[in-house]
């Protein structure tokens, strides 16, 4: 690494500068593979990867489409070996069949589609020295789930009239997680996936809860509902209150059914990521990922047991089932005539104030309870959104990833952007969100009371205002902003093990491709954001993770842009001129083989 290579501990390299170059870019002195494609097969019998012969047999055995939130998790018994686990939120088909009609897709598309989105499991093999991972094909943990796989509903809302379907009067088994975005992974050794856009696939949405959840009639984008009623809400319309959750797997057991945890509440979950209170209990925070929702959290009543014994693993596998969800409320401590909606810092110099949390349902093994008035305790968990709009929960600029720092707890929170923030007939600036028209998002920095997960209330500030630092609507933490890199649009987040908070980015506003940053949280340099890579034409940089010696992104839709298709790619990455676009895990790493940034 160079002679600029300064930084906090961790995050000394030299910063990437902003480009718009059609590959991973990564620090002088660094090194990079492609672990895993779109298409890879990881199941015993499944076939290598041929986009013109795809079908949906060998789909369900390969990696999947549009790879987002990562995990990875320790394999014991099998050294240099760990367990990946990914989302495949959404497919692209302009992008995956050549000659592809949106308005007429063809049966095997659709079902090629179906295997596409869900998750994957699939471990990977660490090379001796260097950060290089490759899949091991075949391995007894490998798994997909996909559209048609199996999924139970747990908690308060299973079982319940709102999610019974002809096709599944018991109301407990759902076929298939959708949207799949970021996610968290659990002290107990579970990942949870939150289902975001879940709306796109559902057509003729008529009732006023389809509407406040984005369905809002007409056919779906893909077309589903051709091929399966369940996709059309006009007859099956309790379909789509069964998408929305947050979806918890056991990557260690290949037979367990995943669970949808109804007690979570139902929204664009873009996230959960849990935090033990002082007596072990998990608390998960979660945001809404829409214009102006909310953010919440779950706070549960039963203690995690510690220790691999099954007796341990099967009660942790009920921890999210029981225990209160919460909305946030936020409130300013500066007067509302310094906050003029342009984004420049109040007399007080900082965007910050108080919050409670505002409790919306408890359940518990005897039944739930509702907090809100005029809603059953199945309403609140099935239409979480209008519980929160009815306690007047504060409205965010897109609430996307939120990670508690392991080092501090306090919480941070990715707001990405709002471009309809102060518009006529919409909620204008608020000290949480302070620009109208917010193009570059901000990062909320969350203190629970007491330094307690479960508390009711906390202090909070705005840690960034994203954008170009030579823009005055800008904040570092109160760093030197001509010492830092340009960021727009945060997404998802991770922490390193030196305790910097990572950013990745979708949709940079800036003329530059999205990317992922470091930045430290503590001490002098708090703030000093820098630039660790920036991903191919049209990409996202999603589920980072920070390892001692490995960084691992998720790089989503590379190509994803306007017109683009099969036949005219706007990318030729990963595998060049000529080939089609293939979205990837990416393992970087440090050539000298030290650890990333010190
Ligand atoms: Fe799927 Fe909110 O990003
Ligand atoms: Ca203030
Ligand atoms: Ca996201
Ligand atoms: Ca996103």
């Amino acid at each position: 690494p160079g002679s600029k290579a300064t930084g906090a501990r961790g995050l000394r390299f030299e910063a990437v500068a902003p480009n718009t170059a059609d590959q991973v870019t990564v620090p002088a002195g660094y090194s990079q593979n492609v672990v895993i494609r779109w298409g890879e097969p990881i199941l015993r019998g499944a076939p290598a990867f041929d986009p013109e012969k795809q079908t949906a047999r060998a789909q369900a055995g390969q990696f999947g489409y549009n790879n987002d939130f990562l995990s990875l998790l320790p394999l014991r018994g099998e050294p240099h070996r760990q367990v990946l686990v990914a989302n495949h939120e959404y497919t692209d088909e302009v992008l995956m069949f050549r000659g592809y009609d949106p308005e007429n897709p063809t049966r095997e598309q659709v079902e090629i589609a179906w295997a596409a989105h869900g998750l994957s499991v699939v471990v990977v093999q660490e090379e001796h020295r260097t950060g290089r991972l490759t899949p091991v094909t075949r391995h007894p943990l490998n798994r997909r789930l996909h559209t048609t796989s199996a999924f139970e509903l747990t908690g308060p809302a299973a079982g319940g009239a709102l999610v019974r379907t002809s096709a599944d009067p018991a109301g407990r088994t759902v076929l298939g997680t959708l949207n799949n975005c970021a996610g968290g992974t659990t002290p107990w050794g579970t990942t949870l996936h939150g289902e975001e856009n879940f709306n796109q696939y559902f057509a003729n949405g008529s009732s006023a809860t389809d509407k406040r959840y984005g369905m809002t009639g007409g056919a779906s984008e893909r077309k589903w509902e051709r091929f399966d009623k369940r996709f059309d809400l006009a007859q099956e319309p309790n379909e789509a209150h069964r998408f929305g959750w947050v979806v918890e797997l056991d990557p260690y057991d290949p037979d367990s059914t995943p669970q949808k945890r109804t007690a979570l509440g139902r929204f664009k979950h873009e996230a959960a990521q849990p935090r033990l209170t002082a007596d072990g209990r998990p608390v998960v925070y979660m945001g809404d990922d829409e214009r102006f929702d909310y953010f919440y959290k779950f706070v549960s009543s039963k203690r995690m047991k510690k220790g691999g014994s099954r007796a341990a693993r099967e009660h942790n596998l009920t921890l999210l089932d029981e225990g209160t969800l919460y909305v946030a409320k936020l409130t300013g401590d500066s007067p509302a005539a310094e906050l003029d909606g342009s984004g420049k810092l109040p007399n007080d110099g900082e965007f910050d104030g108080s919050g409670s949390w505002i409790p919306l349902a408890t359940a518990g093994p005897d039944g739930a309870v509702s907090h809100v008035p005029g809603m059953t305790a199945e309403e609140v968990f099935v239409f979480t959104r209008i519980a929160g709009d009815k306690v007047g929960a504060t409205k965010m600029d897109r609430p996307e990833d939120v990670e508690p720092s392991p080092r501090t707890g306090r919480v941070y929170v990715a707001l990405t952007n709002n471009k309809d923030r102060g518009k006529p007939g919409k909620a204008g600036a608020d000290e949480a969100n302070p620009r109208n028209g917010n193009k570059h998002g901000q990062v909320l920095e969350l203190a629970e009371h007491w330094d307690d997960p479960a508390s009711d209330g906390f202090a909070w500030r705005l840690f960034l205002v994203a954008g170009d630092p030579e823009d005055p609507a800008t904040y570092f933490a109160g760093f030197p902003k001509e010492k830092v890199s340009p960021i727009s649009c945060p997404d998802n987040v991770a922490f390193d093990p030196h305790g910097n908070l990572w950013l990745s980015t979708d949709g940079n506003q800036l003329g530059s491709h999205d990317g992922l940053f470091g930045v430290a949280t503590q001490g002098e340099r708090r703030g000093e954001l820098k630039q660790f890579l920036t991903v191919p034409v049209g990409a996202e940089t999603c589920g980072p993770i920070i390892q001692d010696r490995r960084v691992l992104v998720a790089v989503q839709h590379p190509g994803e842009v306007d017109g683009a298709s099969v036949e005219k790619p706007a990318s030729a990455w990963p595998d060049g001129p000529g080939k089609i676009v293939r979205p990837s895990v990416v393992a970087v790493w440090r050539t000298d083989g030290r650890d990333i940034g010190v």
